[in-house]
């Protein structure tokens, strides 16, 4: 039996655009007004033409953003990887920044970020609700907070030593990251009201909003017979922040986005948007002021194909369409599958969206799109443990099933409590890696290796 991974979660390596970006690399390093400066150090905040061009691309992508963005708005990262560690080195510190939130179950593969920026003992997960956080239970994690700082209570306020004569103009007493938008690993998508109530309390309590927003322009309508094409993102928290009165001169929110879901990870490049000043502090971390940008030659390819429009044709025409079906064929398996065995998709509250339909008229639909979906497993004392599960599915079907734990926050003891009455059980599964066929194949060993277990 063939091995099938339900973990991994990137692409196909054929969708890495390699044939199109083959060509862009041509054009690049044959001019020498283009590979002189694309193969040096780059300025630390990318090179003016590209921020400009990002901005742009950005402003028609995201209808909601209240007026152009221009390239002040626009830092060029190596990934939102790369741009989350720069972000919390120039802007938390872990003896200043009272809590260090994070929306689980959580992406996985950030959490030693948190950890590297010192943060490990600050870190406090907060679940999910059906519209993409529990607020009652942030605001109560931050009441807590507050309250032991009005208290004096000793040890709670220490001086940081992050110090504004060193390059830190701002930090922030709170952080919280989230993935607001078809969200790895849930599939969530938050709603309007959660985001408006977030980007309050983040103005509140001097929070920064830290948003991966690496999945947005993945997006398509859940139902199959409306086309993908002029479907309306859901607006960002930063552009819910630039559009309420009174936002600070350094913002609450940042959008950081990549290249890696859109043409290919191992470009290692991607944006950030914020506010000017955060983004010129941003630009000002180790790396980028030794180094320079740090996607100096892969933006050069990148801007190429988005100024010649390849890389918004990739995206529509390659991508969208290939994920499209096989997300559909994953939901059928489920359906067809698990459904019987009473799984279900873990949907929360569906983001209604924005479309047109094939005349052109505008319709309402559900979003669907990024990676991921999560599948739930019933609360029945006789369905299987997650783990074996696993353990089945690993040593008699081949299949590499994640476990909900990956998406617990390390760091917060209570969080691994509150995943085992939630996402534990079930499991994260990926429609980027596997073919359509696979993915089916894949539902049908699953349901094999639930029976098994429940023998
Ligand atoms: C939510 C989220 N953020 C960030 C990343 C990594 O992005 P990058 O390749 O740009 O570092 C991923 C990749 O899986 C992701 O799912």
């Amino acid at each position: 039996m063939a091995p099938i991974d339900l973990l991994i979660g990137r692409p196909t390596p054929r969708l890495q655009a390699a044939d199109k970006l083959a060509v862009a690399s041509q054009k690049v390093l044959l001019k020498p007004e283009k590979s002189d400066w694309a193969l040096t150090y780059g300025p630390d905040h990318g090179e003016d033409d590209i921020r400009d061009h990002v901005g742009a691309w950005l402003t028609q992508k995201y209808k909601s953003a209240s007026s152009p963005i221009t390239r002040d708005r626009v830092i060029i990262t190596n990934g939102a990887s790369g741009a989350l560690i720069a972000i919390l080195q120039k802007f938390t510190d872990p003896l200043y920044t009272r809590r260090m939130f994070l929306v689980e179950p959580t992406y996985f593969l950030a959490l030693q970020s948190f950890l590297d920026a010192g943060l490990g003992p600050k870190m406090q997960g907060v679940p999910e609700d059906d519209e993409g956080i529990d607020l009652e239970f942030l605001q109560a994690r931050i009441d807590e907070e507050e309250r032991k700082h009005a208290d004096n209570t000793p040890g709670v306020d220490v001086p940081s030593t992050k110090l504004e004569s060193h390059g830190y103009r701002k930090l922030y007493k709170y952080a919280l990251y989230v993935v607001p938008t078809l969200s790895n690993p849930s599939g969530k998508t938050m709603s309007l009201h959660h985001r408006k109530a977030l980007v309050e309390l983040a103005r509140k309590y001097d929070i920064l909003l830290i948003a991966d927003d690496v999945y947005d322009f993945l997006a398509w309508p859940a139902d199959d017979t409306i086309p993908h094409k002029d479907l309306e993102l859901p607006p960002r928290l930063i552009d819910i922040d630039r559009q309420t009165p009174g936002i600070s001169e350094w913002g609450n929110t940042v959008s950081n986005g990549s290249f890696s879901k859109l043409a290919a990870p191992g470009l290692r490049a991607g944006w950030c948007e914020a506010a000017p000043n955060f983004i010129y502090d941003l630009s000002t971390t180790g790396a980028t002021h030794s180094g320079g940008c740090q996607s100096q030659y892969t933006s050069y390819l990148l801007d190429d194909m988005l100024v010649s429009g390849v890389l918004e044709d990739h995206v529509q025409n390659t991508l969208i369409p290939i994920y499209r079906k096989r997300y559909n064929a994953l939901v059928d398996a489920i359906k067809t599958y698990l459904y019987p065995l009473g799984i279900k998709i873990s949907t929360g509250n569906p983001y209604e969206i924005r479309a047109k339909d094939d005349k052109d008229s505008d319709v309402r639909t559900q979003l669907a799109g990024g990676f991921f979906l999560y599948i739930d497993y019933p609360y029945d004392e006789a369905f299987p443990t997650a783990a074996d599960v696993i353990r089945i599915g690993r040593d008699e079907f081949s299949l590499r099933i994640a476990s909900g734990e990956l998406f617990t926050v390390k760091g917060d003891p209570e969080s691994l409590k509150r995943a085992h009455v939630t996402f534990n059980r079930g499991t994260r599964l990926c429609w980027a890696w596997n073919e359509e066929q696979v993915l089916v194949e894949a539902i049908q060993r699953l349901a094999k290796t639930i029976e098994r277990a429940k023998e």
